[in-house]
């Protein structure tokens, strides 16, 4: 059974637009994909910790040393990345706060990245371990940001998901959603185009 993962980052909740996107997009995957397995996390509901001082040294100490708040950090830390280990399909949705991705979705990159179980060093660089996915990316904006430097969303998640091995990313955008009506709507509108379009292929 195809497993689909979903991660929602918005501080709207189900009303911000990229959570909109991603869940119409969702809700229509499962329509043609019936049986598909859904996870969804929502980050700001169901927040991860920042990483800080005490959980980096909880994952960092050996296993057997642990003790027993040490083992708790890791095991959380440890179930989210089972379920992006398990996922054939992931749906990320990214909205734009002060140029870049939530520190919600931030803090759950910082738990999933593990040095030897999602990526790794070889003497020829760093190597993905989490191959053969999909990823979507439901990413909205207030102003128009795509291909400009202030776009700091796309070549963060490009680098940070493709260090990951997660190199097959399909973008949506929704951009000058703070422009007026007009282009709010515009803007709304090419990301549900994209989205069928994405659905159909
Ligand atoms: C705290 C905050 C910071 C924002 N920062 C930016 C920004 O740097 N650039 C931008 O174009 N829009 C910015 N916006 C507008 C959001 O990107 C826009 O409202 C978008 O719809 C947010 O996605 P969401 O509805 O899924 O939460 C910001 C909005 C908020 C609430």
């Amino acid at each position: 059974m195809s497993k689909l993962l979903q991660i929602n980052s918005s501080v709207f909740g189900d009303q911000g637009v990229s959570s909109q996107l991603a869940n119409a997009f969702v809700q229509e995957w499962q329509t043609r994909h019936p049986g598909t397995q859904l996870v969804r996390r929502d980050l700001v509901a169901d927040p991860v910790p920042h990483l800080d001082g005490e959980r980096l040294g909880a994952l960092m100490t050996a296993e057997e040393e642990r003790s027993p708040e040490q083992q708790q950090v890791v095991a959380a830390a440890d179930a989210l990345i089972r379920e992006l280990q398990e996922a054939d399909t992931v749906v990320l949705g990214a909205p734009m706060y002060n140029f870049g991705i939530p520190s919600q979705l931030k803090s759950w990159f910082d738990m999933v990245a593990r040095a030897g179980v999602t990526f790794r060093y070889t003497e020829a660089g760093a190597e993905g371990l989490l191959t053969g996915k999909k990823v979507y990316v439901f990413t909205s904006r207030g102003g128009l940001h795509k291909g400009e430097s202030s776009d700091g969303i796309t070549p963060y998640l490009q680098t940070m998901l493709g260090f990951l091995g997660l190199t097959d990313v399909e973008f949506v955008f929704a951009e000058g959603l703070a422009m007026g009506d007009e282009a709010r709507e515009q803007g709304i509108a090419r990301a549900n185009a994209r989205i069928e379009e994405l659905l159909a292929a």
